[in-house]
């Protein structure tokens, strides 16, 4: 029986089963960089969406689980992190005190898309927000952690796209100049009515006969105020400090309506149509948008089923859970009843272990302990049990020795920890 569609589930075995350790892995560089753990609700009032993420985005108008509760309040499913972690932070009066506030996270969003290969309903992300200053060596930071985190899995053919979006003081007149060009092209209605809401999205648009007309198009870059073109040469330098590469994306849109300033995507050549396995920018104007006091804010969010696809695409490892060291395998009764003891032990002395339940025999127990990806099995009979010891096998070298009872515990410190 199949889950909804556009879910997965995770479990072990399974394409994403190795979610939770890619998870931390992406993570690990934010860790490093004193990004907190947070988690905000995974359902929020609509308004919040529709106020932060925008309402001329796919987001809010196609793609958001909306309901009601019993009292008829409007709820969705968060379709991103941001919204809700900037919300989270400001009821808590977080940007009253220490900034910036640096935050990651990680978790389930929802979209209602059309699924295809690296495009879910339930997707997992994780995400970092740094809140409260508009410093560029931030931004950098925050770029940085991003290429990072892929770096960190050993990927190779992730690229970084970055641009600037401008700032209240320049993107209106960029807009207007884009508008009247855009006015001038052959476009159909509903093409018409997205340049109407947001003439910067059809810049975005896919489609060969619309990409042609688009050649000539004005550019946000060519028309920054000169604030903003210096903050991008800063962005741009703390990236070059940090050894980070970057690639200049004039036209980049991003499908969330609250970025300004900098603004990047991470894209991967050997995932087909599904190629952003991240993406950011900075969003000093979205708390005020939901009802927040003025306040910056930049940050990222990758994918990490595309992150586990794009392993897989360079043929590289996904990170594993970590399996038990040791199998115990007790043969007959009273040795099961001491090597329930044992397990126990081993356990409290740090030793990841598992034991053959179920009475199987000795064939199958030893089956189930190469199974496990143990290094080692203890195997106990009874007649080990009178001669106080067991034997020890190396799973890997196929050698066993004899170990009495009372030194098992330390002989496998020694050997594991
Ligand atoms: P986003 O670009 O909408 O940004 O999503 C970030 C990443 O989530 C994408 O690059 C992609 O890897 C993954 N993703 C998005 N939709 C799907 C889907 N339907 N199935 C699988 N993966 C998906 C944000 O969400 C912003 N909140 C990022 C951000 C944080 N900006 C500032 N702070």
């Amino acid at each position: 029986m199949a889950g909804p569609k556009g879910t997965y589930d995770v479990l072990p075995g399974t394409e994403f089963g190795a979610a939770l350790a890619v998870r931390e892995t992406l993570l690990a560089p934010a860790l490093l960089a004193g990004y907190a753990y947070a988690e905000s609700p995974v359902f929020e009032a609509t308004e919040l969406f529709a106020r932060g993420v925008g309402e001329s985005t796919d987001v809010v108008t196609k793609e958001m689980f909306t309901f009601s509760d019993r009292a008829d309040r409007s709820l969705t499913l968060r379709p991103e992190g941001t919204v809700g972690v900037l919300r989270a932070a400001l009821d808590a009066n977080l940007h009253k005190g220490q900034l910036p506030v640096k935050l990651r996270y990680a978790g389930p969003m929802f979209r209602a898309e059309r699924p295809q290969a690296g495009r879910y309903r339930q997707f997992q992300q994780v995400g970092v927000e740094a809140l409260g200053l508009d410093d560029p060596a931030l931004d950098a930071e925050v770029v940085a952690l991003a290429w990072q985190a892929f770096a960190g899995l050993g990927l190779r053919q992730v690229r970084l796209l970055l641009t600037s979006l401008g700032d209240p003081a320049c993107r209106p007149a960029y807009r207007d100049q884009l508008t009247a060009f855009l006015d001038g092209l052959d476009l159909d209605d509903d093409t018409r009515r997205r340049a109407r809401l947001n003439p910067l999205r059809v810049l975005d648009d896919k489609r060969p006969e619309v990409q042609a007309q688009l050649a000539g198009a004005p550019l946000m870059v060519d028309a920054l105020c000169d604030a903003c073109r210096d903050h991008l040469a800063a962005v741009q330098a703390g990236l070059n400090a940090l050894g980070v590469p970057y690639e200049a994306a004039p036209t980049l849109v991003r499908g969330l309506d609250y970025y300004m300033r900098t603004t990047f995507e991470l894209v991967h050549d050997g995932l087909g149509a599904q190629s952003a396995v991240g993406g950011g920018g900075r969003y000093d104007g979205l708390s005020q948008a939901i009802g927040g006091p003025p306040l910056a804010g930049i940050g990222w969010a990758l994918g990490v089923e595309r992150t586990v696809l794009a392993l897989r695409a360079e043929g590289l490892d996904v990170p594993a859970e970590q399996g038990v060291s040791v199998f115990v395998v007790p043969l007959g009764a009273a040795a099961k009843a001491h090597a329930i003891g044992l397990v126990g032990r081993l356990r409290t002395s740090g030793i990841a272990c598992d034991l053959a339940y179920g009475d199987r025999g000795m064939k199958g127990a030893m089956k189930a302990a190469d199974r496990s990806g143990a290094s080692y099995a203890v195997v106990l009979g009874d007649r080990d049990l009178e001669a106080g010891e067991a034997q020890l096998k190396d799973l890997r070298e196929h050698a066993q020795v004899a170990v009495p009872l009372d030194e098992l515990v330390e002989t496998l410190k020694e050997r594991l920890l």
